[in-house]
């Protein structure tokens, strides 16, 4: 079975275990893995294009790092959840496969994200590279969903993002909203979307705190491993290929599997490792301190 052709909301009941308080997260962003953070502070011009900042951890304690969060312009990542905070990888990961269950689907493999977001902060039009299904836990956000077609995310574009080879995100037009789906995600929602469907989002006016959980199928990791062999072909042998919706899912897992020797030989180069990151947080507190 596929991903779902529209977009999904799931209720569940992962927000009422008492893990999103002040005093959960404080605690948690005590004792997280610095390695495992992910800071990042967008800013917009008038046409919605964004200018990306990342920061460092530092060493100031939770309560510093979530008043700093709830006060600021930050989108902070605190990766794989499914063993750093089994606590809440557990219930996530059972409301997740009753509704992959659901949508006849059979993933082989889940991992999470805790988002904790400032209010009114945006995350820039993007697609992942996955499956997604969004538990909200706290807060309010817009998300804005997008048809997964050849004007909204261009394959060439797409397989750029899947190969790594650039930092940039996809070409947002403000036009696009008009094509968008806006859901307005409440705790106790659970949102997913048609497989690497571009999204955006807006918090309202409140902090936020979601986990995003994302997962493969057999069929996602074989597309995402055909546009990276696709995308190779095109860039270093100067072949067009076709458009994924034309490739057969046999075609798809044996350029997967071509995917896999092109990794190994290096045939794409990684340059999203290499960002600088550029403030710390916490930092203006012990400045003025
Ligand atoms: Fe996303």
């Amino acid at each position: 079975m596929s991903l779902p052709l529209e977009p999904r909301v799931f209720p569940h009941q992962v927000d009422q275990l008492g893990l999103a308080t002040d005093e959960a997260l404080a605690a948690l962003l005590d004792r997280y893995p610095e390695e495992l953070f992910d800071i990042n502070s967008y800013s917009y011009d008038d046409e919605g294009q964004f200018t990306l900042a990342t920061g460092a951890r530092g060493r100031a304690d939770g309560a510093t790092i979530l008043a700093e969060i709830k006060a600021g312009r930050l989108w902070v990542n605190l990766r794989d959840v499914q063993t750093a905070w089994p606590e809440l990888w557990n219930p996530v990961h059972a409301a997740f496969q009753a509704n992959m269950r659901e949508l006849g689907l059979k993933p082989i493999k889940a991992a999470g994200q805790l988002i904790l977001s400032s209010p009114g902060t945006k995350v820039p039009y993007h697609f992942d590279a996955s499956g997604v299904l969004l538990f909200h836990l706290r807060g309010r956000k817009r998300l804005f969903v997008y048809p997964p077609d050849e004007q909204h995310l261009p394959q060439i574009e797409m397989e750029q993002v899947i190969m790594r080879t650039t930092t940039e995100e996809l070409t947002y037009r403000k036009a696009y909203d008009a094509d968008a789906q806006v859901f307005d995600l409440e705790a106790g929602q659970a949102l997913t979307w048609p497989l690497y469907a571009p999204h955006r989002v807006e918090n309202l006016e409140v902090f936020n705190v979601s986990l995003s959980l994302d997962f493969q199928t057999w069929e996602t990791r074989f597309t995402r491993g055909a546009h990276f062999a696709q995308g190779v072909m095109r860039r270093r042998w100067g072949m067009t290929p076709p458009p994924m919706a034309h490739v057969p899912m046999a075609a798809r897992a044996a350029l997967w599997a071509a995917s896999l020797a092109m990794k190994k030989a290096n045939l794409a180069e990684n340059r999203i490792k290499d960002i600088e990151r550029s403030f710390e947080l916490g930092a203006d507190k012990r400045a003025a301190a």
